[in-house]
Parts: C-alpha cells; structure tokens; sequence
C-alpha cells in the first residue's frame, strides 16, 4: 500500500509536470519567438498571490494515434480565476507547449466551465489565445468543444466583459471565439488570425500572401477591423487589458467603477473657443476636443487605427465612466461610411449592455457618395449605427461642434431617437446639407440663366447660410435643448450627465430586434 508520505510526494511531483506543461524545450522556443508562456502571462494580470487555478490535473481521453502516450497534465490550457487591480477576474490561457496549445475535449471543458462560472458569478472573463485550433487528432470531438465556447460566448455577451488577447496563432473555426467577445488585443508580431492559412489559399484563390499580411495585428487593427488594440509586446498587450477593465463594470447589473475625480467639474476651457476654424471645409482634430473635455485630458481610445473617420472609447467625467463617439474632421471630413458605422455601432451597442451613459460629438457632412460604398451596403450598415443609438437606453448626450447635415443629424444621437440632452455651439450648421450643395440643387435654373452665374450662387449661398448654416432654428424647435460656449461644455456635460444618472428607459417587449446585419 502506497504510505502518505508517498502520496503527498507524487502530488509534488504531479504539480512539477503541471507547471513544466510541453517542456523546457518547447518553452524555449515559446521564449525565442518573443511570446511569453501562459503561465507567465497568468502572472502578470492577476493581482500577485489572488490567481487560482482550476482543472490543473485534467488530461485529454483519447488514444489515437498514440495519443494515449502524450498525455501531458493541464492538457494545454490553465485556467482560473484571481483578481485584477482587486476586482474578482477568470481568466485562461492556451498553452502552446502542449500540442501547440490545441483544443481538445478535454480542455474546452476546462474553458466551458470557467465561461460558466464567470457568468455565474458576474465577473468579467479574458481569453488569452495562442493555439493551432481544433485538436486534429481528436476529430469532431475537438469541434463539438470549439462549438461548445461559440456558445457559451454567445450567453455571456451583454451579460459579463468578454476579452481576447491573441498571443500567437489562432487559425481556422476557432478565431470565432474571440470574435464573438467584446474585445480583440493583438500583439505586434507574433498573433495572427485567419480562417485559413496562406497555403490553401494559394490553392484556392491562386494569391501570394504572407502570414503577417493576411492576418497580423496590423492587418486586423487597420483593414478588417477585427481586432480593437495592438499592444508592442505581450506584457503591454496585458497592461493595456488592464487598463480596459479599470473602465468597466463586472457585469450588465452593476454600474462602471467610480474613480474620486481630480479634475475641476466646473473646469473651463478657453482653447475650445478656437479650435472649430471660421472655413467649414478646414478639419481639425476632434480628439483635442475630447482631451480638453474628459477628466485630465485621459481618452482610452478604441479601435484608434481602424476607420479614423469615427473615433470611439472610454473616458471619465468627474471620476464617472462615459462611452464617447466623436465623427473625425481630420479624417474624410469625418464622413460617415460602411466601417465607421459599423466601428461606432458595436461600440455604442457595448455601452449600452453595460451601463456605460454616451456622449457623442458631432461635426458630419453626411454619408459616404459612391458606387463602391452603395454596392457595399452603407444602406444596410448604416443602418446598424440607427439601430444601436434607437436601441439604447443608457443617457445620451450630444454636442455639435460643427455640421449636422442631412441623414447624420438624425443618426448621430438626435433628440428623435431619443436622445437626452442635446447642445451646440454656435458654430453648429444643422440642414439638410451644405449651403453650397444646396444652392445649385434649389436655385439651378436660376443660376443658370442669371447673367452672372457666379454672383447669383455666392447670393444664394449666403441666403441658404443665412437661413439654415446655424444652430437657432433647430434650438427653437426644441430639437437642441441648448446653445453652449464652448468653453462651458464640461461643466454643462457633467452637469446633464449626472443628473441622468438614475434614468429608467423601457423597451417595447419582444424576443430580440432584428438589427440590420
Ligand atoms: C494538434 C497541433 C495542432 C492542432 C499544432 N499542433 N496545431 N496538434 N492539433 N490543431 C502541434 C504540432 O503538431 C506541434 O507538435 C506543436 O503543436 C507545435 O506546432 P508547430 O507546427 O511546430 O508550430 P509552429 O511552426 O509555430 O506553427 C503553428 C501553427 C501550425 C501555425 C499553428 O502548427 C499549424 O498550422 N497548425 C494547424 C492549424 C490548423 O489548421 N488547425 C485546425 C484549424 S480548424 P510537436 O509535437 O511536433 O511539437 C479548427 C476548427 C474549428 O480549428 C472549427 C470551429 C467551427
């Protein structure tokens, strides 16, 4: 009979393999590549000595093709749960020193569960990806656990924060999981995501492209939009996720943390008066708007490389976590198009589940003209950023700096989709569209047969400026609660911002609508 003394030995020697997981060999190649091992990654989120683990001695069940030798303990992920800045957090992390950190039975059971139990006890959950996909050895077994996190990821959306951190590859079905969640990190490098690889598609389509072109961090954090941040190196990529999560609530009951503010409420800023130029085609940066409004000038931008045409992210307002969505004059005029819509409306839908309240800055000539967005679907897709700012519920607030025109005054958070507290500065322009385009539309026969065509325009124009360029016919219609300086606008923002702090929004009962995908 084995004594105790024996038993509690082979524990200790268990716990070495678990930690050793693939191998000194394999971690060193890990090392070499630039990657961090899971493990190590575990120890920089978790707050020092709070990680548990859970599912540490799990093995796969399979024996083919020999597998039943190549057993190794934890099976290729290590999960658990621990706190993060003390917040309570799960969290796992593919282990590629085993199988290449693949996907079996076995271990998406250790993932399922941790999703489960993250919903259970409403705290956010961070996937850390670095895998060859589904278990090949293991066939449909490995997919029914892929399929198995599809849908537990699908149950937690809106219900806790879901993020993924690709940390190498991540190829094949199993990129939909982290697509499925919140947010992507990407590390410069060394991640990639595809659907297939570079091979098969050089038989499929007959294209030439590297690994890095076709799925790196810097393909999916400009081109496809897939990823919302691309970190340097793994220990950044895990600083920047904390810093996300110092913004957000632990799940869709609770509000976002308060941080004690050290920034003036009644702050005001003279700058504001000169940034918006006197010439409404001259851009200018709305960011410095945003940075010269928000607690300390701190803006936690998401998606910064991706359709710079809109500019989403996180900020505070006397220490309380606002969602702002800001149209870009530096970048096509700050035009609404297909990704643009598509970037804010998935943002705005995030802070709507979670309790984040919205401010949205607005200075837009409309949607994007051409054949190339037309045969897209901007009709569709923008109608997804209608839905996401009908759909919620949380405060809305707006300042229009400049124009509103046409479609995008009613899209960009107006008072008709229920928006709950509207300003502007003077140099807002609210119509149907520019004066200029709107003079050669009404007044075409007429500039046209005017012996001074170009004198008849400029009249017309400055008739049309006159008349609609400003912001008082839509304030007498109630359609702007107020006309601000612009100096004023934090103090008024934070002011609206808190007394809305307790606003109750039902929706009309229903299953779930059906927003234009
Ligand atoms: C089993 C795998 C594996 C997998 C890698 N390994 N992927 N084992 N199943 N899916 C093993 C390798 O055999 C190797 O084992 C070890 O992991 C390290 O892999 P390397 O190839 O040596 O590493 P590297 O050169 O860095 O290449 C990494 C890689 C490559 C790009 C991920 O391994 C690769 O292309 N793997 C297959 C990717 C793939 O097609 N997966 C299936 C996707 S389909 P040894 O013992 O030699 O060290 C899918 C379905 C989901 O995921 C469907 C959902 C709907």
């Amino acid at each position: 009979m084995e004594s105790k003394k024996e038993k509690y030995k082979k524990l200790e020697e268990n716990r070495k393999k678990a930690l050793l997981s693939g191998g000194e060999a394999r971690i060193k190649k890990i090392h070499e590549s630039g990657r961090l091992t899971a493990r190590e990654r575990l120890h920089l989120l978790f707050d020092d000595g709070t990680f548990q683990e859970t599912g540490v001695f799990v093995t796969h069940r399979s024996s083919w093709p020999g597998m039943d030798k190549k057993k190794i303990v934890g099976d290729g992920v290590i999960c658990g749960h621990g706190l993060v800045n003390g917040r309570i957090t799960f969290s796992f992390a593919q282990d590629f020193s085993v199988l290449g950190g693949s996907l079996s039975e076995a271990n998406s059971g250790k993932i399922t569960r941790l999703q489960e139990m993250a919903m259970e006890n409403g705290a956010p959950i961070i996937g850390m990806n670095d895998s060859g996909g589904a278990r090949i050895q293991e066939g449909v077994a490995s997919l029914a656990g892929v399929a198995d996190i599809f849908l537990r990821n699908t149950l937690a959306s809106g219900v806790i924060p879901q993020i993924s951190a690709i940390m190498g590859p991540s190829a094949g079905g199993a990129v939909y999981s982290p697509a499925l969640t919140d947010f992507v990190f990407m590390v410069d490098g060394t991640s990639h995501m595809f659907i297939t690889g570079p091979n098969v598609i050089k038989k499929v389509t007959h294209e030439d492209v590297s690994q890095e072109e076709l799925g790196g961090a810097t393909t999916h954090n400009t081109k496809s939009g897939v990823a919302h941040f691309l970190a340097d190196d793994d220990e950044e990529c895990i600083e920047m996720i904390k810093e996300l999560l110092s913004f957000l609530p632990q799940n869709n009951l609770e509000t976002p943390p308060y941080l004690t503010p050290s920034d003036s409420p009644s702050r005001t800023e003279p700058r504001l008066r000169e940034i918006v130029p006197n010439d409404p085609k001259t851009p200018y940066d709305i960011q410095e708007v945003i940075n010269l409004i928000v607690d300390n000038g701190e803006f936690f931008e998401i998606q910064p490389l991706h359709s710079k045409n809109i500019v989403i992210g996180l900020a505070r307002m006397n220490g309380h976590v606002i969602g702002i969505v800001a149209n870009q004059p530096m970048h096509i005029a700050g035009v609404l198009d297909i990704d643009s819509s598509i970037k804010a409306a998935r943002f705005i839908r995030f802070c709507d589940a979670f309790n984040i309240p919205l401010l949205t800055f607005e200075d837009v000539p409309g949607f994007m003209p051409g054949t190339d967005q037309e045969w897209q679907g901007i009709i569709k897709h923008g109608a997804k950023l209608i839905f996401a700012y009908c759909e919620a519920t949380v405060p809305k607030l707006t300042v229009i700096t400049r124009k509103a025109y046409g479609g995008a005054y009613c899209v960009m958070s107006s008072k008709h989709i229920r928006s709950d507290y509207n300003v502007a500065w003077p140099t807002a322009e609210l119509a149907v569209m520019g004066a200029e385009g709107a003079a050669n539309i009404l007044y075409r026969n007429a500039i046209k047969t005017s012996k001074n065509p170009e004198k008849e325009l400029s009249e017309k124009i400055d008739e049309y400026e006159k008349a609609f360029a400003n912001p008082y016919v839509a304030a007498s219609l109630g359609y702007l609660d107020d006309v601000i300086m612009p100096e004023n606008t934090r103090p008024m923002i934070i002011r609206a911002l808190e007394n809305l702090s307790n606003k109750r929004q039902e929706m009309p009962p229903k299953k779930h609508g059906n927003i234009p995908l």
